[in-house]
């Protein structure tokens, strides 16, 4: 039973967590707050997104060649403007960004590095289904006071924080730290992210959803495709029973994994051999919170947060989700055939 006698804050829940590191200094605690006031201000132009001229596209593409739409340049702007001048970060990743993004000479430079996807999932916000942000910090490794390239590419077990906002039918902001999984629930009325989920771990039996855009089936290698197979039904022995999900949003079908269990998948295939997701500030961030809450994540044949990124906006196969499943993929994978 939930223990609703007492209402805990996210801000009061980071003051908690920073008090288990006794070393820190409060910088980091403050990141966290001012990463939770973006996502509130994005939720808010998310929810109103039908009515205020947000819907709709900006009229070019962005480096990946995606078709920018309005909310994805907003929630960039929203986020960069509640971390530029906090004095906390020496640089900024961002998938709308081709190169990293330094803190402008104005404000001071800080420790930290932010990557981050503003806006995950943008195909479906003009259909109103859920979207989210994913985000996630580093310490700099370099001495370069206002950052460089190589303070953003480091592997996802270099992580000081991960975490991603749902807009759904709840804005949620779900975090680590590495002390557990922390679901909170956005209070529009009060205005603050409330503790709903504590300590979130994958169920385990998992329920038994996959995840993956069936419809590139043909592009597949023959063990991914012997993977999808056996989760129907159609390999050899009895029907284990699966159901199929797919939002084409990774933070809301990740969210689903994370919290009912089953495979997310974003397997290469012929028209991308690395996949369409990105390491840096997407796979890596939900890898960690994944293994946090007693799930994985593998690029298919190693795990995603042992991976050294070599450039920004580097692209892997995503196998994300209960333990026995990711690893079940990863045999398939291997016997390819
Ligand atoms: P983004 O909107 O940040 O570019 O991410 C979209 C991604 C991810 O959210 C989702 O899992 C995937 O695109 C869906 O891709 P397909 O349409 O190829 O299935
Ligand atoms: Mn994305
Ligand atoms: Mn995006």
């Amino acid at each position: 039973m939930k223990d609703n006698t007492h209402i805990v804050t996210i801000d009061r829940h980071i003051i908690d967590q920073e008090r288990l590191h006794p070393e820190a200094t409060g910088a980091f605690s403050n990141l966290l707050t001012d990463m939770a006031l973006a996502a509130k201000i994005v939720s808010r132009e998310v929810n109103m997104a039908g009515l205020a001229d947000i819907l709709g596209r900006v009229g070019r593409t962005n480096i990946q060649g995606e078709v920018v739409q309005k909310l994805d340049v907003f929630a960039q702007e929203a986020i960069y403007r509640a971390m530029d001048h906090t004095g906390h970060l020496c640089c900024m990743v961002s998938e709308e960004h081709e190169d990293f993004i330094p803190i402008p000479e104005k404000f001071p430079a800080g420790p930290y590095v932010l990557v981050f996807d503003p806006l995950d999932g943008s195909s479906n916000i003009d259909v109103n289904v859920s979207i989210g942000t994913i985000f996630s910090i580093y310490r700099k490794v370099t001495d370069n006071e206002r950052g460089s390239v190589e303070d953003c590419l480091q592997a996802g077990r270099e992580q000081l924080a991960a975490g991603y906002v749902v807009y759904g039918s709840s804005t949620m902001l779900v975090y680590t730290t590495g002390s557990g999984v922390h679901g909170f629930t956005l209070d529009p009325s009060i205005g603050e992210f409330i503790l709903s989920h504590p300590d979130i771990q994958i169920p385990e039996p998992p329920n038994r959803y996959y995840s993956v855009n069936e419809a590139y089936y043909s592009r597949w290698g023959k063990g991914q495709q012997r993977f999808v197979d056996h989760l129907k039904g159609l390999g050899d022995g009895p029907d284990p029973g699966f159901s199929s999900r797919y939002i084409g949003s990774l933070v809301s079908d990740f969210h689903r994994t994370l919290l009912k269990g089953g495979i997310f998948m974003y397997p290469a295939d012929t028209k991308s051999p690395s996949g369409k997701l990105r390491l840096l500030y997407e796979a890596s961030p939900l890898a960690w919170i994944a293994e946090e809450a007693g799930g994985r994540a593998s690029s298919g044949s190693r795990d995603i947060l042992d991976i050294v990124p070599e450039e920004l906006h580097q692209r892997t196969p995503l196998y994300i989700g209960s333990r026995a499943l990711v690893d079940q993929a990863e045999e398939y994978l291997a016997k390819g055939e």
